[in-house]
């Protein structure tokens, strides 16, 4: 299966009630695996969370550390890009140089790299001196 194929089949599952606005992202760790999230939302709305930090629990659950690739799709006029929160845990787990391909479910899409999403990141190297 590919990581289009992932993400958009995982899509199908996200619980939505509040936005309406379904989300799907598939991770390919660096060990081939891939591990699949969509956002959940809650009556509490800050307590919802997005396909992407789904996908990096079940990762993370299933063993795996390192994100060789990410794809996220939603169905939105253009590409859409992960929060300012994912794009902090996607960066834990993949080097700068890793793409992130957001697609639409009608065909659009844009290649982005973890530098790209998140220039400056902050990372533990910041907190050597501690
Ligand atoms: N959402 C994601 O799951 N990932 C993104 O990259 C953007 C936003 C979700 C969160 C919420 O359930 C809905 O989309 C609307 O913000």
């Amino acid at each position: 299966m590919t990581l289009l194929a992932a993400a958009t089949a995982v899509r199908e599952n996200a619980y939505v009630p509040y936005s309406r606005f379904k989300v799907g992202a598939a991770i390919r760790a660096v060990s081939g695996a891939i591990h699949v999230g969509c956002n959940v939302e809650n009556a509490a709305y800050p307590e919802g969370t997005c396909a992407e930090a789904g996908a990096i629990a079940a990762m993370i659950a299933a063993g795996d550390t390192r994100i060789a690739e990410v794809c996220v799709i939603a169905d939105s006029p253009e590409p859409v890009p992960p929060c300012g929160g994912c794009r902090q845990k996607i960066a834990e787990f993949a080097d700068q140089s890793v793409v992130v391909t957001l697609h639409t479910t009608d065909g659009l899409s844009r290649a982005m790299t973890v530098a790209d999403l998140l220039p400056g990141v902050f990372t533990a190297a910041h907190m050597d001196r501690t």
